[in-house]
């Protein structure tokens, strides 16, 4: 028989708040998919995910589209095991399809400062792709420090560090079906406190 005794451990634990839930993720990507599909019409996209943080993202949202789809990856680094960014993204992982002339949709789970969407822009368009439209789960607006904004956005949530739905803290979390916050005692070194 199936235990039905609650895990000693849960990670909703370490959150001290649920920013957003799962069923409105749910809601917000059927909405999301439905803009981006209008935006392409009948076109082609070539969707570029940044790993690891966008993988569950561009999971679920990719099946809310119906158009031809070419997937590609692109891993960035910034954090390194800490809650603020630091230093200029770092390119570890470079694209394998050839973006020349294709439509590409970026995708990344949250626009914080706008280092990493406005480097990684940057490099695509010098492959000469037809556009380039930008999409983030998350967005942090008030923490800017280049001007950046994305075409497509999810949530606008405040200046908190969150982790869940492919956000992490030391790569933990990745897997929480929800966005919270972190509790600040768990945030080392605890920056939000
Ligand atoms: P930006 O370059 O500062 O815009 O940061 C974008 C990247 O920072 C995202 O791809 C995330 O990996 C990371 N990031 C920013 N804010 C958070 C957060 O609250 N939780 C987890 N990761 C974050
Ligand atoms: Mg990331």
């Amino acid at each position: 028989m199936m235990s039905t005794a609650k895990p000693a451990y849960a990670q909703t634990d370490d959150l001290e708040a649920i920013l957003v839930s799962e069923a409105a993720i749910k809601r917000r990507l059927k909405k999301l998919g439905a803009d981006i599909t209008a935006a392409y019409g009948k076109e082609e996209i070539t969707v570029i995910a940044i790993i690891n943080g966008a993988i569950l993202f561009s999971a679920d949202l990719l099946r809310q589209i119906p158009n031809p789809i070419r997937l590609d990856c692109i891993r960035i680094s910034s954090y390194r095991n800490q809650t603020r960014s630091h230093g200029k993204p770092q390119l570890l992982h470079s694209l394998t399809l050839d973006i020349a002339n294709r439509h590409v949709l970026l995708i990344d789970d949250i626009l914080d400062t706008g280092k990493t969407l406005s480097v990684v822009v940057n490099l695509i368009k010098k492959q000469n792709p037809a556009s380039v439209r930008t999409c983030v789960l998350l967005d942090k607006k008030g923490r800017r420090e280049v001007e950046f904004e994305a075409d497509f956005v999810g949530f606008q949530i405040p200046d908190r560090f969150v982790v869940g739905y492919g956000l992490d803290f030391a790569e933990r979390y990745r897997n929480l079906p929800c966005v919270g916050i972190l509790k600040p005692h768990l945030q080392n070194p605890p920056e939000w406190a």
